[in-house]
């Protein structure tokens, strides 16, 4: 499947490093949450699910942290290591999150405000979900 990441430019001198994230600009939706995950334990697994509508771009602050990302027909794995790579996740797309870095601090900018109900949880109702998508 094709990953989507963005450059996040980085403005940086003698005093070191600067980046802007703007809705609408380099995040190509309008940002209702932002959250973070860190302090994350050696071989836990995170994510596991997929979303109906939301999008979100996972940024590695600090440390690294690896994505699967699997569209229904194809996975991918993608290293996230950079403060300056975002990695966009659009909706209807099932991600796991693993090999966190012990320093790792992983921002996540998200479209949409906490929603349960936007949760796909079960791998056997994502396949089928997009079956239905590609049938519309
Ligand atoms: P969880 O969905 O298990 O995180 P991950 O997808 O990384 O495995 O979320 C952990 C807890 O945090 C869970 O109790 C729900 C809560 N939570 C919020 O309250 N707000 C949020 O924006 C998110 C993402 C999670």
């Amino acid at each position: 499947m094709e990953v989507k990441r963005i450059h996040l430019q980085s403005h940086g001198d003698e005093r070191g490093a600067l980046v802007s994230i703007e809705q609408n600009k380099n995040i190509p939706f309008k940002i209702k949450r932002v959250y973070y995950i860190y302090d994350t334990q050696k071989s836990v697994v995170r994510g596991l699910h997929a979303h109906k509508e939301l999008k979100q771009v996972a940024i590695a602050l600090k440390g690294s942290c690896k994505f699967i990302l699997d569209d229904g027909n194809e996975r991918a794995e993608v290293l996230l290591d950079s403060p300056s790579s975002g990695l966009l996740i659009d909706s209807c797309i099932w991600r796991e999150m693993h090999d966190f870095t012990d320093d790792c601090v992983l921002l996540v900018i998200a479209s949409e405000h906490y929603d349960e109900d936007d949760y796909i949880r079960d791998y056997t109702q994502f396949k089928k979900v997009v079956a239905n998508y590609a049938n519309k």
